[in-house]
């Protein structure tokens, strides 16, 4: 069942999201070649702690940590530790919170210090696969409309998309149906109505989509050794089009 929310539950999604997306500037700003995966974790979470929130991801099904940190080849759900970063990589950083008894989520990848031609590609298409996503985000449409945006756009620029991992409903629960693969077929699947809040989350690779998990139980890595990045917004659809909560207000 896809929980419609109101307007009052969408402002308190939207809380919880500008306090997510508000620790990610902040994260964004420390990051430069020495810094390590667990400096970011623990300032992420501090900030979400003094604003009064509840980090969402630690000891979500036994995630060790605040903040998801992936570098370069890593996926999704990299575990910070003391790993030190170095110029020329590549880090997605994903953080979730909890406020009032809703979550929000979001997710940035970013650059340390100067990275390749190719590096920043992928991470200008990721970033605009997102947003092609997005706008797909309309009452009437499908929530495949949604997907087959986000493959296209990737597809045509020479990159691939993410099978094993999809976006998701979030509200009272952090996942929540429907699930929002990033591939898929044109005017299929539910349609999109006023009151659904989507955490929309491309993560797309420089090589093959397939996927391989560390010995970790959480890493996932590309199985080619290829770059990924990984982008998240938390959307409301309305009778005015596409809200993006987690972008900072
Ligand atoms: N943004 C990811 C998701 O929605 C992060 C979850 S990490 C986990 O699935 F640790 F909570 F699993
Ligand atoms: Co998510």
């Amino acid at each position: 069942m896809i929980v419609l929310k109101s307007r009052y539950e969408i402002e308190q999604v939207r809380k919880s999201c500008q306090i997510v997306a508000s620790a990610l500037e902040a994260v964004k700003k420390v990051i430069e070649p020495g810094i390590t995966c667990q400096e970011l974790n623990d300032l992420a979470e501090k900030l979400i702690v003094q604003e009064g929130a509840i980090p969402a991801f630690k000891g979500y099904r036994g995630y060790p940590a605040a903040l998801c940190t992936s570098v370069n080849e890593q996926i999704v759900h990299g575990i910070p530790d003391g790993r030190r970063l170095e110029e020329g990589d590549i880090i997605s950083l994903d953080l979730g919170a909890r406020l009032n008894g809703f979550f929000g989520d979001c997710a940035i990848t970013v650059p340390v210090g100067n990275i390749s031609g190719e590096a920043e590609r992928l991470l200008k298409i990721t970033e605009a696969s997102l947003y092609q996503g997005i706008q797909q985000a309309v009452v009437g449409n499908r929530l495949f409309d949604i997907s087959h945006a986000v493959q296209s756009w990737v597809e045509k620029n020479g990159f691939s998309v993410v099978r094993d991992f999809v976006g998701h409903g979030i509200g009272r629960e952090l996942h929540e149906e429907p699930q929002v693969p990033n591939f898929g077929s044109p005017h299929q699947g539910p349609r999109l109505q006023e009151g659904m809040v989507l955490a929309l989350e491309p993560m797309v690779n420089a090589g093959s989509f397939k996927v391989k998990i560390l010995a970790d139980g959480w890493t996932a890595v590309t199985a080619d050794g290829s770059l990924s990045a990984h982008v998240e917004h938390t959307v409301a659809i309305t009778s005015n089009g596409p809200e993006i909560l987690s972008r900072l207000c």
